[in-house]
């Protein structure tokens, strides 16, 4: 009797280890999914990492895909349609708005999800750096 409980016990061991090292591995996976951009500059480096820091890249891909909010691919220097049909060239300002004031300026086709973010200017700085490094060549 004894000597069954402990094998229930070495079990229960066994499958939760199996659990833990299942979604281990789930999530390596998910995270090797993102892609990240070769920069070649320290202050755009940053930009990533405060990205990264902030989950802004949670909503934001940086692949050309569609996520919850617009991607940052191509995103700098382009002309962006808003909610209520007018359009702006997506420049420095325009994104220190979007950050500090998302409720300013609605993309079209996107959810009003977006909160405000109080960050301090040298990571604005940096994000906006990142953003420039991924323009489409020649419109920045
Ligand atoms: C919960 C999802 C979410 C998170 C997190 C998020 N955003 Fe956004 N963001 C959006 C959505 C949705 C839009 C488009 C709607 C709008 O204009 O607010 C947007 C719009 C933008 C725009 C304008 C994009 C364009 O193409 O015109 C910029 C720039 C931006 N976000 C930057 C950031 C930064 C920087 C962070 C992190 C500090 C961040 N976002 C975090 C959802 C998010």
């Amino acid at each position: 009797m004894k000597d069954k409980k402990w094998m229930h016990v070495t079990v229960g061991v066994v499958l939760v280890s199996m659990l833990v090292i299942g979604i281990t591995l789930i999530i390596r996976t998910v995270n090797s999914d993102l892609v990240l951009p070769e920069l070649d500059n320290e202050l755009a480096a940053r930009g990533l990492a405060i990205a990264q820091e902030n989950g802004c890249i949670a909503c934001h891909t940086l692949d050309g895909s569609v996520g919850i909010g617009p991607t940052w691919l191509g995103m700098y220097g382009k002309t962006e349609t808003l909610m209520d049909g007018t359009t702006i060239v997506v420049d420095e300002e325009y994104i220190l708005e979007s950050i500090t004031r998302p409720e300013a300026k609605q993309v079209q086709g996107f959810e009003n999800v977006m909160v405000r973010y109080f960050l301090p200017p040298e990571d604005l700085v940096a994000l906006v750096e990142f953003t420039r490094q991924l323009a489409t060549p020649g419109s920045e």
